[in-house]
């Protein structure tokens, strides 16, 4: 009943493109290349590459099934399977939604600025230093990346208010195959640079000596983030979906797909990194000063260059929306609200949340505490702190709380039962919350 009442998705592809396009985004093509190059690079990575397979897949099993028993938003689905204080679970990840897309935002607003500079030929003939200080004199103003901001939250505001079928679910189709596509023009344009090599060893080399807690906190948050997980937008995915979907072959089509486009990007990224002489560990803006250093090299680079960034554009918005999503459901599931109402409410509140972290790249850059701009602050709290938190809170709930429920929605309604149903438990019954916590504690 309520199924049909609060929309949903059409078909299993559509689930499974609308989940991943959550999971691929500025987490995979903007994020993960400049963490790994800030940590080290090998060794970063297959700390990753272990919590996504088997922390982040279980617990994106779990979300899905808690999504789909519920049928309900995060808030809802915790009171809907159990009440008390596991409610507060959904809450957190209402307010983390919140938080995330209020800085994911500012860069999804990057995308668009950079595509549109490109057209107009401002990134053309630049060599990796001039770019790199444009853009940081870009990030760095007052008010266009502020514009840029806005219009990103706008976009993903008429997503989320045309509802799940309509606008989710149509956005990603044509356009997630191309910006693959797009990725391996531009391997085979970055292989052909002199010293790109030495990019490849740095990402595919492990140096253990490099490895330290912040490391490995960084490698954690990244797998939440970049699976889209902690937070319950996976699992507000799954309220929408049909029990005739069986989970477990999804999980696995949307954490391969993601892990591929994250690897791409790297292998696009860090030889790039070495070929132009930048540092590895030169931050957020590492993928827009090499990226466009690669364009200028190609031919019609500018109007690949806009593609590209257009197409990135899109890819972030598969994402933010799906963060909205998660803050207009609890508003449209529990509060009554009207989608349209709710969507245009948060979306506002998030660009306001949004601008001192757009400001921290200039005008607020030095208001730092332990170092960290307000940029920065949000990133960790969010990345490192709130979505692994709330994962493991996800994944006891998950196997302590309403197993009987969750295993039931992975071997019950579909005709294929779970053989993993008992490795499933323990990764999230006990390896994930120990492994986390301690990750966690050792780092903080
Ligand atoms: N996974 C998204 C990305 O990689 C970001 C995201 C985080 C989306 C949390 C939803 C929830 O860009």
């Amino acid at each position: 009943m309520a199924r049909e009442i609060r929309g949903g998705f059409a078909s299993r592809l559509g689930f499974v493109l609308a989940a991943a396009g959550s999971a691929i985004g500025l987490g995979n093509i903007w994020k993960f290349p400049y963490v790994t190059g800030a940590n080290g690079g090998g060794a970063f990575l297959i700390i990753y590459l272990v919590t996504v397979f088997v922390i982040g897949s279980s617990i994106m099993l779990a979300e899905f099934s808690i999504g789909r028993a519920a049928e309900r938003n995060p808030v809802g689905a915790f009171r809907r399977l159990k009440g008390g204080a596991w409610v507060g679970v959904g809450y957190m990840g209402v307010i983390t939604g919140l938080l995330v897309l209020s800085f994911y935002s500012v860069v999804g607003g990057w995308t668009i600025a950079y595509a549109l500079k490109a057209v107009s030929g401002q990134l053309a003939g630049g060599d990796a230093a001039s770019l790199g200080s444009a853009f940081g004199g870009f990030i760095g103003s007052t008010a266009e990346p502020l514009v840029y901001h806005a219009i990103f939250m706008v976009l993903t505001a008429v997503v989320v208010g045309a509802g799940i079928g309509g606008g989710i679910e149509r956005a990603g189709k044509v356009l997630m195959p191309l910006l693959f596509l797009l990725i391996l023009i531009l391997i085979v344009q970055v292989m052909s640079l002199p010293g790109a090599s030495k990019g490849l060893e740095f990402f595919f080399a492990p140096d253990f000596s490099k490895v330290t807690g912040d490391t490995i906190i960084a490698a954690v948050g990244q797998a939440f983030f970049s699976l889209s997980l902690g937070m319950g937008a996976m699992m507000t995915y799954g309220s929408y979906l049909s029990r005739k979907v069986w989970l477990p072959t999804t999980v696995a089509t949307v954490t391969l797909l993601d892990t591929l486009v994250a690897i791409l990007a790297g292998i696009v990224i860090l030889p790039a990194v070495f070929a132009f002489g930048v540092d590895p560990a030169a931050g957020p803006g590492l993928t827009f000063i090499t990226l466009p250093a690669i364009f200028n090299q190609m031919p019609g680079g500018d109007w690949i260059a806009c593609a590209f960034f257009l197409l990135l554009c899109v890819a972030a918005l598969t994402s933010s929306v799906s963060m909205l999503e998660v803050v207009v459901a609890y508003l449209v599931d529990e509060k009554n609200v009207k989608r349209t109402r709710a969507t245009a409410g948060a979306g506002i509140l998030i660009f306001l949340l949004g601008i001192p972290s757009s400001l921290s790249f200039g005008l607020l850059g030095d208001a730092t505490w332990q170092g960290k701009t307000f940029f920065d602050m949000m990133d960790y709290l969010v990345t490192n702190i709130l979505l692994p938190v709330g994962g493991i809170l996800i994944a006891v709930f998950a196997a302590w709380v309403a197993w009987p429920r969750i295993i039931e929605e992975v071997s019950g309604w579909a005709k294929a039962s779970f053989p993993l149903a008992n490795v499933w438990r323990f990764v999230l019954g006990i390896v994930a919350p120990i492994g986390v916590l301690v990750v966690l504690i050792n780092g903080l």
